[in-house]
Formats: structure tokens, sequence, C-alpha cells
């Protein structure tokens, strides 16, 4: 394992352990976590790897395979003092001062991370990174945490130390998810269950579409949009948008943008259940439908979409996807499309030949079968 022989050649002996944790897509249930919502995510193919190893002071060090300059070659960084880590480095460093924040006893360690989850593409690498983390100093130091506590650390690592106010849906997928199921999560009770998707004993694929761009403003909307949600539940007297059981009522007290976010996130949460009864049903050929009526909540209510994305739906509609939307949260990132295998290549050259129509560099395709979470590799 690359992860386990750099290690080696780094820091001259064996690391304690290897840990691999997935990112994700979303199938639906987008910009509801943090609504006390549901969402339907399921971890893809893809994630990182952590090779650790503990010390017996408060050091961290780290290094990543990724960050090799052009010699190949990489300097491990060494964190005393964790308040000064940068970039890539505070997701990790993140979960050591939540473990320390939650009373347990963690020291520090050396670390080697390895990452295939393609960059930029919106598939939660930075939840991966948490979780595998997390898990490694679960294990080492004999924690005794739930993968559920795990994804709370890594989500509060974020949030608090980061400084990213997302919700808990891409930890949970990367802690919890089933190979060949999707994760429901209600994210109020933080209850989950794992919902059968099989999609190739159908026929379909679900098509990962990554556009490559990722706009600048999107960690700025991202909090503007919590604002919104918490100030329209306010204004309706309750205590998430979760609560709105009357849509139209709701509405009627409300104007600009307020109005227009309650309208998605409402609407989003009826489409996550019926998407969940049609594959109760059987019915997973049906759920198409739901994916582009996500999708257009996304562009006109929720506002989060982009000229990208909105192409690449749009293209994969008309080659023959049954259903598309953008998954993650949006201004960048990827799309979704599911696609009857067959129709596969039409729906590619279609998106490619609307991007070209644009002068767009084609987009990366990525076919992904939901995989198994996070877990321990040796
Ligand atoms: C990002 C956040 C998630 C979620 C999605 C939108 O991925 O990290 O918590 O809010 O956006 O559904």
């Amino acid at each position: 394992m690359r992860a386990v022989d750099a290690f080696r050649a780094a820091f001259g002996h064996d690391p304690e352990g290897a840990w691999h944790a997935p990112g994700r897509v979303n199938l639906i249930g987008e910009h509801t976590d943090y609504n006390d919502g549901f969402v339907l995510p399921f971890a893809v193919p893809w994630g990182v790897t952590a090779a650790v190893g503990r010390r017996d002071d408060d050091t961290i060090t780290l290094l990543s395979l990724q960050a090799a300059g052009a010699d190949g070659k990489t300097t491990p960084q060494v964190i005393k003092e964790y308040e000064r880590a940068e970039g890539w480095a505070r997701y990790v460093v993140g979960v050591f001062w939540a473990l320390r924040q939650a009373g347990h006893a963690v020291r520090g360690a050396d670390l080697v991370i390895d990452g295939d989850v393609p960059p930029g593409a919106g598939l939660s690498s930075s939840a991966a990174l948490e979780v595998a983390v997390a898990m490694a100093l679960n294990d080492l130091y004999d924690l005794g945490l739930s993968r559920l506590d795990l994804a709370l650390l890594s989500q509060k690592a974020e949030n608090d130390f980061v400084g990213m106010p997302c919700g808990i849906m891409d930890q949970a997928a990367s802690a919890l998810s089933q190979e060949g199921h999707a994760l429901f999560m209600d994210c109020r009770s933080l209850a989950t269950r794992a919902v059968p998707l099989d999609l190739a004993a159908e026929g379909l694929q679900i098509l990962i579409i990554d556009t490559g761009v990722h706009h600048e403003l999107a960690d700025g909307q991202y909090a503007r949009r919590r604002r919104d949600c918490e100030s329209a539940a306010k204004r309706l007297g309750v205590e998430a948008l979760r609560d709105v059981t009357d849509l139209a009522a709701a509405l009627s007290t409300l104007d600009g943008d307020e109005r227009k976010r309650v309208q998605h996130v409402v609407t989003e949460n009826h489409r996550v259940q019926a998407l969940i009864g049609l594959l109760r049903a059987g019915a997973v050929r049906e759920i198409g439908a739901l994916l582009n009526a996500s999708h257009l909540s996304l562009r006109d209510q929720y506002e989060v979409s982009c000229p990208e994305l909105d192409v690449a739906v749009e293209a994969a509609v008309r080659g023959g996807a049954r259903g598309a939307r953008m998954t993650g949260g949006g201004f960048g990132g990827s799309a979704i499309a599911l696609v009857a295998a067959d129709r596969v290549q039409r729906v590619r050259e279609e998106i490619v030949r609307a991007y070209g129509q644009r002068g767009w560099a084609a987009p990366r395709f990525l076919p992904a079968a939901p995989a198994a979470g996070a877990r321990r590799l040796d």
C-alpha cells in the first residue's frame, strides 16, 4: 500500500495501521441537512487513506502524497501549534482538536495521507480526510466512539476549527455508508437506514459529471443560505424548516429570498421521501423525474447552481438520461445523471458537445456504484 510504504520511508518504521474513508455523492436531499431534514447520499469508490502512528508528544507530523513537488518528494509538515496549521492540514489538525475538546486524551501522531477523490469535484474529499483520521485515532486510543460519533466529531472539526459551517451529510455518508446501499439520514434524530440501491440489476448507472469548475463564491453563499433558512424558520415560528407542514401558508407570509429558500427545502424533503418510496416499491427507473425536479428547485429557488451544472444536466437529459441534477453544495463541482447502461455513451457525447459549443473544456465522467463506508485496512 502506497501510504504505508511512504510512511516507512519517511519515518523509518511501520505505521500502527492504515484507515480508508470514502467521498460521497448525494442522490437527493440537497441543502436539507442543516434544516433538520432528510438526505440520501452514498459513498463513492474514491477516498482518503491515512497511515498513522502515535507519538508520545503533542506534535503532528503530516505528509500528503498529493502534495509532492516536481521531484516527486514531499517534506512532512511539522505542526506543534495547532492554530497555525494551514490549508488542507487544518482538516487533519481539526480532528485532533475536536477530540481533545470532547475530553479525549489524544496526543500527537505521524500521518501519511494518500487520496484519490478527484480534487475539486465536490465529492467531499475533506469529509473523507476527517473521517479517516478520526477513525484512526478512535482505534489507536481505544476511544470506543461509534461511527456516528466520528461523523459528528469530524463535522465539529470542520465547523469550529476549519470554519466551514457544513451540515452532517458528508461526514455521515463517509462514516456510515454500506456497499450497494444509499444512506438515508434523518438529520434531526440522526437516525440512519441503509437503503438498497442496485442500479446494475435494472440496467442503470449513476454517471458523475465533474464540471471541473469551482466558483469562488461557494463558501460565502453557503453560509448565506444557512442564514436565510434560519431567519425564515424564526419568522415562521418553527424550530427548523423541517417543521413546515403547510407550505402554501408558509409561503404566503414570506417574500424575497426567504420565500424561495423555504420552497426548496420543504419540497426537497418531500422529494427524498418520495424517492425512497419508489425505491421501496422496486421502481428505481422512475426516480429520474425527482432528480430533475430537485435540480430545477436548486437552480431557481435555492440559487446554488451555475451554467456549467445547468448545461450538464440539460444535455444529459437531452441525451437520454432518465434524470439528472447537481449534487453537493453547488456553484461548480459535479452533477449526477441516472442513465440506462446502453445510453451512457450518447449522454456523454451530448454533454461534451454542449460544452464544446460554449468553448468549455469537456467535463470528466466517473461511473459510480455505492461503495462501503470508512474502514481499517490492516
Ligand atoms: C455541502 C455540505 C453538506 C450539505 C451539502 C448540500 O456538501 O458539506 O453538509 O449541506 O453541501 O446539501
